[in-house]
Parts: structure tokens; C-alpha cells; sequence
């Protein structure tokens, strides 16, 4: 029998095998070893051994015990698996459109196929056709193995559900104390409490005078003396009037910033007589009195400086307290 024409694709692959396996058919035979039971095939009545991987029986033996001939498979298109006792190939697989070939065909091992990217086939069902991969996980369950070729996607719940919560619940707390402290600002109750604390917060509360004096020239002091000892009584108010507060103290005398600038530029190094210098500004616009001065330090909460300053007047004895 012809060999039909499948010796153009004889690989040499399969020559070696066939040539182990006479060998192996020699030296068993030789030495009279018996072969596995799985290597040999009935052919009718006869006995044959198998042909090697990669080639089929072209004709069956004749003689009990012996190979026939065999034939090798057309590479790429028909194989046969280990040794075969088939009388033909086995065709090769040929991946579908929806399916990427993982390995191609060979003599001795058929194709195999895998679905593409992004869809899959259940290793036990039939592939028919590959399933489309499940993109995303429904809520509050999270992606635990993503889709393969024979595994869809695994969604589980999600595990990072307590870091969130941790990170989720504090600063919803926050937000939720801010909006409450917005809200706050509006509500009497809070007014109430902020004044308390301030009132709290405010270390010379103490120092408010119950009665707040009202001082006036005493009977002694002449009225050209008059302006002379107020404007020297401007020195009190430098020396008890703390350096921080002297802007804010400026300010209530609503002394323009351009007096304020002028003080300070026409007595540069000299603190004392830029305050003084101040006043006077203050004092030739507005020309007040020493009770006006006393005023604006307890509007500004310059309690204590004030006291001090009229027991320093009241001991000087130009002036005598009304209330
Ligand atoms: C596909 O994923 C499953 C689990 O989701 C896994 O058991 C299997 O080994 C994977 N297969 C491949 C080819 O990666």
C-alpha cells in the first residue's frame, strides 16, 4: 500500500522516535524481554506493536509481534499522541474566532486554544463559546481574583471595609462638628457661652471699678494752669499703658494713621515722645479731658493701667474724683 504521499512531512522528530523505537524492538526481541501490554494493537488475527508518536499504522503487520509500516502525520494539520495503533491521524485543532491559540500543532501534540482577553470558558462546561468576564463587582463587595480564560471574575466582600470606615467616620465627625459650629454662631445659647468665656479668658476683669471715677480740677488749680497738668498727666498714661496696647489705644482716639506716621518719624529712637507726640495730635484735634483717655483704656479693657493712673492723679492732687 501506497503511503499517500504523507512522506513530505516525515519530521525528523518522529524519525528519531522511530528509530528508538526499533531499537527498542531489537533489543527486546533479542533478549527476548516481553513490552508493556499497551504497545501492542490486534490487528484481525494478528498481533502488531504499536507505531511511534507522530505517525500512523500505514500497513498492519504480517509477522505476530512486529511493526507494520508506518506513516508520519502532515505537521501543522494531523498528529497522533504517544504510540498509536490508528490507521490515520488525528486532525489538529484549530482555534475558534473568539479563541487566541496558547501553542500551535505539532506532529505529536495537538493545538491548544484559550479565550481571548477579557472573556472565558468554565473548565467544566463545553466551550462553545467564550462568556464575557463580569467587568465590575456589585456595591460594597470588591474584586478578590480577577477573570482568566477558564475563571470568571470572584467578588467578595470587601475586606477593606474597616479601613474605610476608620478613615470615613472621623472626618465625618469633623465635618459634622464644623457645620455644628457654623451653626453655633447663630444660636443665642452660644453668644451667651462665648461671652462667658471671654469674660473668663480676660485676666483683668478683676480690675473693672465698680463706680468709675469722674475726675475734675481740683479748687486749688488754676484754669491757666489747667492744660499744662493734663498734658503732664499724658506721661501716666505712657508709662501704664503696655506697648502692645498703645496702637490698639491710638486707634480709639481715632488718631489718623498720617498722625500716627508723623509721631513717629519727627521722634525717630524715642518711644516716649512719639506717644507724647501722639496725644498731642489727638489732643489739638479733639482737645479732650483726661476722663475721655481713662474711657477708651477701659474700652479696650485696660482695666488695671487705669486705676493706676487715677490713684497716681488723685495722689498728685490736681484733680478730685466727683464720684
Ligand atoms: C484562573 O483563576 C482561578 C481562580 O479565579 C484559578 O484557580 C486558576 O488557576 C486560574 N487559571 C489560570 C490559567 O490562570
Amino acid at each position: 500500500m501506497a503511503p499517500r504521499g504523507e512522506t513530505t512531512g516525515y519530521a525528523p522528530m518522529a524519525k528519531l522516535t522511530f528509530g528508538f523505537f526499533s531499537f527498542l524492538l531489537v533489543v527486546s526481541t533479542t533478549n527476548g524481554l516481553p513490552l508493556p501490554p499497551e504497545m501492542y494493537y490486534q490487528a484481525g488475527n494478528i498481533r502488531c506493536l504499536r507505531c511511534p508518536a507522530g505517525t500512523y499504522v500505514g500497513v498492519p503487520c504480517t509477522t505476530q509481534d512486529t511493526v507494520g509500516k508506518c506513516f508520519p502525520c502532515h505537521t501543522g494539520s494531523s498528529f497522533s499522541e504517544g504510540f498509536t495503533g490508528l490507521d490515520h491521524c488525528l486532525n489538529c485543532l484549530s482555534c475558534r474566532d473568539d479563541q487566541e491559540e496558547v501553542r500551535p500543532c505539532t506532529a505529536t501534540q495537538n493545538a491548544e486554544c484559550r479565550c481571548k482577553k477579557g472573556t472565558y470558558c468554565p473548565l467544566d462546561h463545553p466551550c462553545e463559546v467564550c462568556l464575557t468576564c463580569t467587568e465590575s463587582c456589585p456595591p460594597g463587595q470588591e474584586l478578590q481574583f480577577p477573570c482568566n480564560s477558564t475563571s470568571d471574575s470572584h467578588c467578595g466582600p470587601a475586606q477593606s471595609g474597616s479601613w474605610i470606615i476608620m478613615v470615613c467616620v472621623p472626618i465625618l465627625l469633623i465635618l459634622l462638628l464644623l457645620i455644628g459650629l457654623c451653626l453655633c454662631k447663630h444660636l443665642k445659647w452660644c453668644k451667651d457661652r462665648r461671652s462667658r468665656v471671654q469674660m473668663t479668658e480676660n485676666p483683668d476683669t478683676e480690675g473693672i471699678p465698680l463706680i468709675y471715677p469722674c475726675l475734675v480740677f481740683s479748687a486749688e488749680t488754676k484754669k491757666e494752669d489747667q492744660e499744662a497738668i493734663f498734658r503732664r498727666s499724658w506721661d501716666h498714661f505712657v508709662e501704664e499703658v503696655p506697648m502692645p496696647k498703645w496702637d490698639q489705644f491710638m486707634r480709639m482716639l481715632c488718631l489718623s494713621p498720617n498722625s500716627v506716621n508723623e509721631a513717629k518719624e519727627n521722634n525717630r529712637d524715642n518711644s516716649r515722645e512719639q506717644k507724647i507726640a501722639m496725644l498731642d495730635a489727638w489732643y489739638q484735634q479733639k482737645s479732650g479731658n483726661v476722663n475721655e483717655l481713662l474711657s477708651y483704656l477701659h474700652s479696650i479693657r485696660l482695666h488695671t493701667p487705669a486705676t493706676i493712673i487715677v490713684q497716681k492723679l488723685l495722689q498728685e492732687g490736681y484733680y478730685v474724683d466727683t464720684n
